[in-house]
């Protein structure tokens, strides 16, 4: 039974009481924390959005009101009034700790079930019941920082465009296929029974087309949807901060959104973030890390040892170098104490990135140990030690293999390693590096052609366009990712703008002309009309404030998140439609649904 307000006004929060605020009278109204009977008094934690005021009821100051204070419960909502007084026993852990609330009056506004989950910072229950009920996992004060956390971003990345010119458009949720490389939501259409729109996995064509329209300064928070795997850094549904300008160049957008992020990073956490961002091509940093998103908060770069065993007699190193890959290695500081088990460990996890073995050598003070030792001669292990720039104590871990096998998983031993030695512990710094000179094409071994590394519109290098048709795997793209701490927080590129290079490119993916007209017409058209030079990049915002708030999981940054199986545990979407719903949409299901 709840009761009403009868006009009663809250008129403070209740984290926001202090000292200076004592003899005034209050009403506040928010939830139970807890509840003490100390005998004839009552002390009530109540608990809204700003924090905790201590709340006491005196069964000599007013019976009544201290009889129905001591009936309540956690999370009961009530509505308090009384005089601020200094407390008797300051908590000095509470920034409301000097104070309390002396209840002359309490209203019960609505009672509580015990919760299925405790209320508290720091909560570790069952991922699957937090979601299940997440508006109370959502009333945590840790999970309400967040979004504060998460506001203060969005209003600043608004406050710093909206100054820099910028504008805020919106653009369909009921749309054509994007291509961005994963699979597409469908939408049934009712008026045209067996058609489908499909949700944006990004505003791409439309930031565009509306450059076309010449708003050359676009913006828009928007949600982008992707049917793909789940990862602690993924989800379904997810925000991005999408921007496009015209009459830019790569630098020009650079500069902007680093500025950008050096303004949200000041706004929501005061931190200085220095700019201009160190720039690095795609080709260094797979080189020296392994990763087209390297995390440079530490160094042990990858070495090339090519040189010095592409005669060896170790066949492992020999035959990987004639048949086109190489050998290459990461040297681990003070590593040679590491046991053998470690080892093998590390052995089996670059395996898991098809590396068929790890060689390894412990440069020791008194010896040299490795199990590769007796097939090496003294001059080859000599310049293996010199190319790795091992010094004693260090242990030198090698793959001998194609050269993306061996980057891939040197590039992720090198991150394993980096959490075994918690050489990243404590360490609250934001490493950014923007990563250039992406190649604009992959080619996929399985289908037998080549796909746009980012998406078909991104422009190629001007001096690389000759390779176009000779050597397209050559050629790269005027494209650019941000990366922070070794996670992609956004990308972008500038864009074809010339129909005739626009046609070129669809043909190096393999399709028709009449293929592309037909996915794509409306962008080549709206390309006959004067488009304007133009580029732009897109942020993951939720990653934004993954960073920002420092967390590791993206479902903590947004409100009511899918598990990783794509589900929503609090309203069980997906689920099950009218047969008549169907009916209307010509749909016919020919699978049990199955949960
Ligand atoms: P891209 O595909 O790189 O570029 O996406 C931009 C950024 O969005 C974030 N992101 C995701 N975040 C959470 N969950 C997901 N499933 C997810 N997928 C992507 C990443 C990524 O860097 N239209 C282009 C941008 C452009 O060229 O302007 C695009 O969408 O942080
Ligand atoms: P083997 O003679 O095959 O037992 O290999 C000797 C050592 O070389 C072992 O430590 C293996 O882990 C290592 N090894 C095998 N294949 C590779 C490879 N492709 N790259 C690096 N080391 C390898």
């Amino acid at each position: 039974m709840g009761e009403a307000l009868k006009g009663l006004k809250r008129n403070t929060m209740c984290g926001e009481l202090r000292e200076e605020h004592i003899g005034t009278k209050f009403t506040v109204m928010g939830w139970v924390q807890r509840k003490r009977n100390l005998g004839g008094l009552v002390f009530i934690d109540l608990r809204d959005r700003t924090g905790i005021l201590q709340v006491v009821f005196g069964e000599k100051i007013n019976t009544e009101a201290f009889h129905k204070s001591d009936s309540v419960k956690p999370e009961y909502c009530i509505a308090v009034t009384g005089e601020l007084v200094k407390r008797e026993s300051v908590n000095a852990g509470m920034p409301t700790g000097m104070v309390e609330l002396k209840g002359e009056s309490i209203k019960i506004l609505s009672e509580s079930e015990t919760p299925p989950i405790y209320i508290k910072e720091g909560l570790d229950a069952a991922e699957n019941i937090r979601l299940k009920y997440r508006y109370l996992d959502l009333r945590r004060p840790d999970m309400q920082r967040i979004f504060f956390i998460r506001h203060k971003a969005a209003k600043a990345i608004r406050d710093f465009l909206d100054d820099n010119g910028f504008l805020e458009v919106e653009t369909p949720m009921l749309t054509k296929s994007t291509p961005e490389g994963a699979r597409d939501y469908l939408v049934p259409s009712r008026n045209y029974p067996g058609m489908f729109y499909a949700l944006p996995q990004s505003p791409q064509l439309f930031k565009q087309l509306l450059m076309v329209s010449g708003f050359d300064r676009y913006f828009q928070i928007v949600k982008c949807f992707r049917d793909e795997d789940l990862r602690a850094n993924r989800q379904p549904e997810f925000t991005q901060v999408d921007i496009e300008l015209s009459f830019v160049e790569e630098d020009d957008v650079m500069e902007l959104n680093e500025k950008l992020i050096a303004h949200v990073f000041k706004k929501v956490l005061n931190k200085e973030i220095p700019t201009p961002f160190r720039r690095m091509p795609y080709r260094e940093a797979m080189e020296k890390y392994g990763s087209d998103k390297p995390d440079l908060r530490f160094g042990m770069e990858i070495k090339d040892l090519t040189d010095a065993v592409k005669n060896s007699e170790f066949k492992v190193f020999a035959e990987a170098v004639k048949s086109g890959g190489s050998v290459r290695a990461l040297t681990v500081k003070s590593g040679s104490t590491m046991g053998r088990k470690d080892i093998d460990r590390l052995g089996e996890f670059v395996k898991t990135y098809k590396a068929k073995g790890l060689a390894w050598i412990a440069y020791k003070e008194d010896e040299i140990k490795s199990p590769i030792a007796k097939f090496l001669t003294e001059e080859e292990m000599k310049n293996i030690i010199e190319k790795a720039e091992a010094e004693t104590g260090d242990l030198i871990l090698i793959v001998a293999d194609k050269n993306s096998v061996v980057l891939q998983s040197l590039g992720a031993l090198r991150l394993e390693i980096a959490k075994k030695l918690e050489l990243l512990k404590d360490n609250n710094e934001f490493n950014f590096v923007w990563i250039t000179e992406f190649p604009l094409l992959e080619y996929d071994e399985e289908e037998g052609r080549y796909f746009a590394a980012h998406h078909p519109f991104t422009a190629p290098m001007e001096e690389d366009i000759k390779y176009l048709d000779s050597d397209p795997g050559r050629v790269r793209a005027k494209a650019y990712d941000m990366v922070l701490n070794g996670e992609e927080l956004g990308g972008g590129s500038i864009r074809i703008h010339d129909t005739d290079l626009q046609e070129k490119m669809f043909r190096v993916l393999g399709f028709t002309s009449e293929s592309a007209w037909e996915r794509f017409g409306f962008l080549l058209e709206a390309f006959k009309f004067g488009p304007p030079p133009h580029g732009g990049l897109a942020f993951g915002f939720d990653r934004m404030v993954m960073f920002l708030a420092d967390t590791d999981n993206i479902k903590d940054v947004i409100a009511f998140p899918k598990n990783q199986n794509a589900f929503c545990n609090l309203t069980e979407a997906p689920n099950s439609v009218d047969e008549k719903q169907l009916n209307e949409l010509g749909i016919e299901i020919n699978q049990k649904p199955n949960k």
